[in-house]
């Protein structure tokens, strides 16, 4: 007798998230894979934007868990946009939490280490949010609107997020990639501190929180250790065997960002990693992981 999988909707789908996610999930899930632009088998239409879409594709899905990785996730087109970033990542999630809550669905919802000021940095899950610009703010609504409607839901803020190439939009590790392959010099910040997070190690963390009732409410998944986007970056170089001397520094002030960015945002990622027995990847263990991915 086949065993039948339960099954998990997994919003932002083709995200640089969701893209990980999906096929790692498949053997212990059915994964419903939910966006605008989703395609192929377990595919379901969703737009984040329209309430009763989301009713549909919850009501397709029947599923016995929720990850919410579908957002608007680009800070400066929100700060652009306010209405439709606050329907498309607030508004969505109290419609989608709402319907976790009056069916018992887990709900795994992703955030931000943006939620910070980044005035102090190694933030814990204890540390007070002091959002600032237009995603932040949305963001953090959106993880209280999931706290409060789906009873056990799970926050899980990440950051920076990097990881191999598989199509869809790219990350910065991909644009620093590029420039560094060309030849090209790439200006990287020297006071802005980040702890980014390992793509890969994204699905393990996701499966266990799915396993494990128990673990429920906000947890931080940084990387391992803090590092400045330029140090990150001469890391980088270095170890994919590119000129460091390559990497230009730079000061956040002379971006011309739509939306302010934390100058240390940099997450505490100890509680879940002690709680589910895996170590977040320094900057260094994660980009030695990825030599060789870009073929
Ligand atoms: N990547 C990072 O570095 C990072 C860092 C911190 C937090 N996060 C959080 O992690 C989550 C996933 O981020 P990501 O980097 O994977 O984002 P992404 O690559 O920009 O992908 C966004 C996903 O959301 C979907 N989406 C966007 N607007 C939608 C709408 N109106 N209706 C339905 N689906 C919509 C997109 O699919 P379609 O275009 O096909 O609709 C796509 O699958 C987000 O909550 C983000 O805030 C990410």
């Amino acid at each position: 007798m086949t065993k039948t999988l339960p099954a998990l909707l997994l919003t932002g789908a083709t995200g640089y998230i969701g893209r990980r996610l999906a096929p790692a999930l498949q053997g212990s899930w059915r994964v419903f894979r939910a966006s605008r632009t989703a395609a192929g088998e377990g595919a379901l239409d969703l737009d984040l934007a329209d309430p009763d879409s989301i009713r549909r594709a919850f009501d397709a899905a029947v599923p016995k868990a929720v990850i919410h990785a579908g957002a608007e996730a680009d800070p400066d087109v929100c700060e652009k946009n306010p209405e439709r970033a606050r329907r498309v990542n607030v508004d969505a999630v109290k419609t989608l939490a709402a319907l976790c809550g009056a069916s018992g669905t887990r709900l795994i919802h992703f955030s931000t280490d943006l939620v910070f000021d980044g005035e102090r940095g190694w933030y814990t899950e204890d540390d007070r949010p002091e959002p600032r610009g237009v995603y932040a703010r949305g963001k953090l609504a959106s993880e209280e609107a999931a706290l409060v409607r789906a009873p056990g839901a799970v926050v899980l803020r990440v950051a920076a997020v990097y990881g191999r190439p598989l199509g869809g939009r790219l990350g910065f590790i991909d644009h620093l990639r590029a420039k560094l392959a060309a030849g090209e010099t790439a200006a990287a910040f020297t006071d802005q501190w980040r702890t980014a997070t390992a793509a890969d190690q994204l699905p393990e963390v996701a499966a266990r929180l799915l396993a494990d009732p128990d673990l429920a409410g906000v947890f931080h998944w940084g990387g391992g250790d803090r590092a400045t986007r330029f140090e990150a970056a001469i890391a980088f170089a270095r170890i994919m065997g590119f000129d460091e001397g390559l990497i230009r520094p730079a000061r956040s002030a002379d971006a011309k960002f739509a939306s302010p960015r934390p100058r240390d945002s940099s997450l505490d990622s100890s509680r879940l990693a002690a709680a589910i027995g895996i170590a977040p990847l320094t900057h260094e263990a994660g980009f030695r992981a990825l030599r060789g991915a870009w073929g």
